[in-house]
């Protein structure tokens, strides 16, 4: 595995590795690695001849300058984890290099208007124009690859579809499934954060999900959906539902009507026992009326 930490590294390792004639499977990180960057890291591997990963805590993306301070930057970890699992290239950026007049912030932003509104960008503003401008900047610096992205972030994967089918980017972005715990649970590091009775409440997230997907299996509206999902989560006393939507997978927009045969996403964020957690699942409308 080689690690590089300068753009002129970085770009020089994955051109050459399309020049042997191979493909480049590229995972973007910010660190802190778990199970499901591992799983992201697999499925590069197992469909691209070279697998490179970048961790680079993007500041741009950070509205709190306490939460981009306290997040974990546990690298020595990190590499160790992504040697075991093949990887062959590491970009590890300081700010200096990704940013180059930092504490200069760039001139150039990307807004993806559409599917960055609302849900996880409502709360947070500015929160994707910084994914958006990182991803992009790292793509430019990588250069033609398979990107990998969780669905976990479902609305980060729309929002980074949405801005390679707009830019024309030589990149293929591949969303990879989310992790889940044996009781339904999506993996994520915030899980760690809970109490164990907030652990138990958590699963009423994705039990709410798949109560939803089957509503509208089933045919029935979004609305209904929405309601079957709001209703399990208020049924639990340490939950505070933050939305429950059905969602268009593309555009993330609410369908004005379901139509049979096609497939929805449904978009689900509370607040349990003080932590707030996300999840989504995607449905395929049935034809009952
Ligand atoms: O999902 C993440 O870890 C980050 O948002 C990403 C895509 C690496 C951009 O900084």
């Amino acid at each position: 595995m080689e690690v590089f930490s300068t753009r002129a590294e970085w770009r020089a390792a994955n051109d050459e590795a399309r020049r042997r004639g191979g493909s480049v499977g590229f995972v973007p990180t910010m660190g802190a690695l778990h199970v499901g960057h591992r799983s992201l890291v697999e499925a590069a591997r197992r469909s691209c001849d070279t697998t490179a990963v970048s961790i680079f805590v993007n500041p741009l993306q950070f509205s709190d300058p306490e939460d981009l301070e306290r997040y974990p930057r546990p690298l020595s970890a990190d590499l160790t984890m992504l040697e075991a699992a093949g990887v062959d290239l590491v970009f590890t950026p300081e700010v200096t290099e990704i940013y180059q007049r930092f504490p200069v912030m760039p001139e150039t932003r990307i807004t993806v208007a559409g599917p960055a509104e609302g849900f996880e960008g409502g709360g947070r503003p500015g929160h994707f124009d910084g994914v958006a401008t990182v991803v992009a900047l790292l793509f430019n610096l990588t250069g033609p690859a398979t990107a990998f992205f969780g669905e976990k972030d479902f609305q980060q994967l729309a929002v980074v579809r949405t801005m390679v089918a707009d830019l024309g980017m030589a990149i293929d972005v591949v969303g990879c499934p989310t992790l889940r715990e044996d009781d339904g649970l999506a993996v994520s590091s915030r899980n760690a954060r809970l109490s164990a009775p907030g652990r138990r409440a958590a699963t009423v997230l994705s039990a709410s999900l798949r109560a939803g997907a089957a509503v509208i299996e089933a045919g029935a509206s979004a609305p209904e959906a929405e309601s079957t999902m709001a209703e399990r989560v208020s049924a639990v006393e340490a939950a505070t539902l933050s939305y429950a939507c059905v969602v268009d997978p593309t555009t993330l927009r609410a369908p004005s009507e379901l139509i049979a045969s096609q497939t929805y996403r449904l978009l689900i964020a509370a607040v349990i026992d003080g932590v707030r957690l996300i999840d989504n699942m995607g449905a395929v409308a049935g034809t009952a009326p």
